[in-house]
């Protein structure tokens, strides 16, 4: 459908229409990435949900290979829904999903490659003896899915997580820890972890990660340089939260290393348009990568008439922030800088209070952008203009792009037109709270992300807070915007935020990029670089 056109996306990775939802399974095989996903090839809605398969030589251009595995057993009839791969000592990919049955309950099951020496692997067969795992006693046949991919401790037994919840209302999310010997009979042990207020545990993803260093680790990799992340999906309000932990292997249990911000309660991957993600091992260039479903902001309706919804957010490579422990950082796999050209480089902008500076030779909605601001400093300022009766990330909502602070917000506005009337706000603002101190917010509005009457969009402002250093020079942000997607990434991964924006008249040429400053300070812009991107092409790999 026309409508949907301008929003479609130059370089992140969406199906030719129709509805997709969680990555699922993805892994590096002979040459090549996989990509599944949930996919309805029927609709722009959810609905009758199959797995669909895309490969890569770099994550970045993609070929279709259509339907991998479709609702066709009793116990999948309702749905082929999200789970993940496994290597087994052969080094052969094993699938490990939900099914949902016609009445809604749902089963773990496994499929295995037609040909192992297919570098697409084309073919997946179910197994015979499916399902694999039942709900255990206690628990709710339909609340039961989303299986992680299986690792092994020096006893040789395999582990898997599946995610449920139990207890009054279903309150108390879980993720459920089975065992096998073989790979074929499942036995339910008991719950590595759990969160008594959090509700449905969807999506369930454990991995670890190295105290030190950038370099990913395989599945069941375990030690003393090594700590555990748990991330979960939660239903309850549709974002991913993690903590970072130890896994205790005495217990075969899961504990944070700072209990506040559990798995759930926490932090979060990304506080913008982001869910059921998962990540993957990548052998090949020792890289833990993050995989996450961008969903709409535009309505149901909207979507049925645009034709498609959904897209997955440029893969970025996770590992440890050495410096808490407590958190990861994210960026974008370098492979999507292949798509830069024509660089701009713009340095030492002054912005006064109230300054909007169009930067002028770069426009488009196909751009990767980083800028450095100098930090302001703080300290020397005068009594803060308002005070805050408590900080949190709710103070972006509460303050969009245009209320004045005094140190910000500061930052870019991306797909913007001329006089403005269109323009998405990604930027800085310190806050201040006497329970707090000063902290630095970062925030993306998108309350005039839109002039359009024609869609119904959420235009939510959505941020948290970034962490700051004594020996951090700058403030700094990358933006990857890409028609209906500006993701952004602060203080070099510290805190992302995905934003979905439909602009209607920032398109093309008469889309410009502009720094401000709204505060009442002045702010010193070091750095900018832009780059327009290249749209990818589809791909067809012959073997
Ligand atoms: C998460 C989810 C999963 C489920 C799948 C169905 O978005 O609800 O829990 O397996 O999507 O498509």
């Amino acid at each position: 459908s026309r409508l949907g056109i301008p929003y479609r996306t130059g370089y992140h990775f969406q199906p030719k229409g129709y509805w997709m939802n969680d990555p699922n399974g993805p892994v590096y095989y002979k040459g090549y990435y996989h990509l599944f996903y949930q996919y309805n090839p029927f609709a722009a809605i959810p609905g009758t949900i199959e797995w669909h398969h895309a490969v890569s030589k770099d994550m970045i251009h993609w070929q279709y290979l259509g339907a991998t595995l479709r609702r066709d057993q009793w116990y999948d009839a309702n749905g082929v829904w999200s789970g993940s791969i496994t290597f087994l000592d052969d080094g052969v990919p094993v699938i490990l999903y939900t099914g949902n049955s016609v009445d809604n309950k749902q089963y773990q099951a496994r499929a295995d490659p037609a040909d192992p020496s297919d570098p697409l692997l084309r073919n997946w067969i179910k197994a015979s003896y499916n399902p694999i795992a039942e709900t255990p006693p206690g628990y709710n046949t339909s609340q039961f899915r989303d299986p992680t991919e299986a690792w092994r401790l020096s006893d040789g037994v395999w582990r898997m997580l599946v995610g449920a919840n139990y207890g009054d209302g279903g309150l108390i999310g879980t993720a459920l820890l089975f065992k096998s010997t073989d790979f074929v009979t499942w036995n339910y042990s008991h719950r590595l972890h759990e969160n008594p207020t959090t509700g449905m545990w969807e999506c369930p993803d454990f991995f670890p990660v190295r105290v030190k260093g950038k370099k990913g680790l395989e599945p069941s990799a375990v030690g003393p340089h090594v700590l555990h992340v748990l991330k979960v999906s939660l239903d309850l309000n549709k974002h991913d939260y993690y903590s970072v932990g130890k896994y205790l292997l005495e217990t075969d249990t899961y504990a944070p290393l700072n209990p506040a911000i559990d798995t759930g309660i926490g932090l979060r991957y990304d506080y913008g348009k982001y869910y059921a993600s998962k990540t993957f091992f990548d052998h090949k260039t020792q890289r833990r990568i993050l995989y996450g479903w961008t969903n709409e902001s535009t309505s149901t309706m909207d979507d049925v008439a645009k034709g498609w919804a959904g897209l997955q957010s440029i893969p970025r490579v996770v590992w440890l922030d050495k410096r808490t422990s407590t958190n990861i950082l994210q960026w974008p796999i370098k492979e999507v800088q292949k798509l830069r050209h024509g660089k701009i480089t713009v340095k030492n902008v002054n912005l006064k209070a109230g300054e909007v500076a169009r930067l002028m030779d770069v426009s488009g909605v196909q751009l990767d952008i980083e800028v450095a601001f100098k930090i302001p400093d703080v300290k020397q300022g005068a009594t803060p203009p308002e005070l805050l009766a408590e900080s949190g990330p709710s103070v972006c909502s509460q303050k969009g792009a245009s209320v004045k602070g005094m140190y910000g917000p500061f930052g870019l506005l991306v797909l913007a037109t001329d006089d403005l009337k269109e323009q998405t706000a990604v930027y800085f603002y310190f806050v201040y709270s006497k329970k707090d101190g000063w902290k630095t917010l970062v925030c993306s509005d998108q309350s005039r992300s839109t002039v359009s009457t024609n869609l119904m969009v959420d235009k939510t402002t959505y941020g948290s807070y970034v962490r700051l250093y004594e020996d951090d020079k700058f403030l700094k942000l990358r933006l990857l915007v890409d028609h209906s997607v500006v993701e952004t990434f602060a203080q070099g991964g510290r805190t992302v935020i995905t934003s979905r924006v439909y602009p209607q008249d920032a398109q093309g040429k008469n889309a410009h990029v502009f720094l401000f400053n709204n505060g009442t300070e002045p702010v010193t812009v070091d750095t900018v670089e832009a780059w327009n991107m290249g749209a990818v092409k589809f791909v067809d790999y012959k073997h």
